[in-house]
């Protein structure tokens, strides 16, 4: 599967990351040289989704490295980039990887270069072997209903969620793509990579699944954090669409890679849910659709409990909980 766009690389000593906060109307490449440039980046959402925040906090204690005049500037740069977003376990699985090395050797930009390197890498092979083992779920002329972005746009390869449906895309009838208020991540970004890749997609309100749930043959969602027990922390609107599968016997998958499992955790109560600006709500984009100091209630996240989710393709397969330690 060839992607006309590249959403993370490290370019002589820079990170250069497509600014997804401008999708679709533009597709502009920033070129980022300071942790805290890269911290702000992950904060405002011009990079998101889980695996790909991961892969981007890597890079980002890789500029600190390259910088550092002695190992406590890279502790500060990960502490820095832990505070950026508290859900996705992505972000935390990569700088655990990073805390590693820094305790361990002296070689440190390079090493931590190279682990970068890997986090990118690994998170691309995930991807492919997560389409290949959900494709076995897609039927000729499918119908899904999927929510948020969990696609290109969110890994360093095809996606998770998406990446089944790219695999099998003779096989796709129609995506049908949830807005996804407050921030339009399935408007912006999911509409815009199935087109570009030609996969028939239809853009729904979010308050139209409802309808749409009748017609689909399944529900792809993905994960910012599962927990030992299946509990699956994703995208606002998530758990909704789970018991709307529910109650109309549509099979409802979470698709994602190890690295968004955080199983020192045994149930979803134990996830830390990341609110945002109210402004979020209170606006689309820049036009005002609400008065200004209206109180406004905005979790970025929800839990959806396991017993909605019908099976998870990872790279191990189709699995089903618990997840063991
Ligand atoms: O706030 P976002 O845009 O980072 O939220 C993204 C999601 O909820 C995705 O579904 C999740 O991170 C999985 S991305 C492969």
């Amino acid at each position: 599967m060839q992607l006309n766009f590249s959403t993370i690389e490290w370019r002589d000593g820079k990170i250069r990351i497509l600014d997804q906060t401008l999708l679709p109307e533009k597709v502009i490449y920033k070129d980022i040289d300071t942790v805290q440039e890269i911290a702000e980046a992950i904060n405002v959402l011009r990079v998101r989704g889980a695996p790909l925040i991961g892969a981007v906090a890597g890079y980002g204690v890789a500029l600190s490295a390259q910088k550092a005049k002695n190992t406590k500037e890279i502790k500060d740069a990960i502490t820095l980039l832990e505070q950026t977003r508290p859900t996705a376990y992505n972000l935390f699985s990569a700088l655990n990887r990073m805390k590693k090395i820094v305790g361990a050797i002296h070689e440190l930009p390079l090493l931590i270069l190279q682990e970068a390197h890997r986090i990118k890498k690994e998170d691309k092979l995930l991807c492919e072997q997560i389409g290949k083992n959900g494709a076995s779920l897609i039927p000729e002329r499918a119908q899904i209903l999927t929510h948020c972005n969990a696609g290109a746009l969110a890994t360093c390869g095809i996606g998770t969620a998406l990446a089944p449906i790219y695999i099998t895309k003779g096989r796709i009838k129609r995506v049908f793509v949830p807005e996804t208020r407050p921030v339009l991540q399935g408007a912006r970004l999911t509409a815009w990579e199935l087109q570009q890749a030609k996969i028939p997609v239809t853009l729904i309100c979010d308050s139209a699944r409802g309808v749409v749930i009748k017609e689909v043959n399944l529900c792809i969602v993905g994960a910012d954090r599962i927990a030992r027990n299946g509990d699956t922390a994703n995208k606002i609107g998530t758990y909704t669409l789970a018991i709307l599968a529910k109650a109309h016997n549509v099979p409802f998958y979470v698709a994602a890679p190890s690295t968004t499992f955080d199983l020192s955790i045994e149930s979803g109560e134990q996830i830390p849910i990341e609110f945002r600006n109210p402004d979020e709500v209170r606006k689309i984009g820049d036009c005002e659709i609400a008065p200004k100091d209206i109180d406004v209630f905005n979790p970025a996240f929800d839990v959806t409990p396991n017993e909605y989710i019908t099976g998870f393709i990872t790279e191990n397969g189709i699995q089903t909980p618990p997840f063991q330690k």
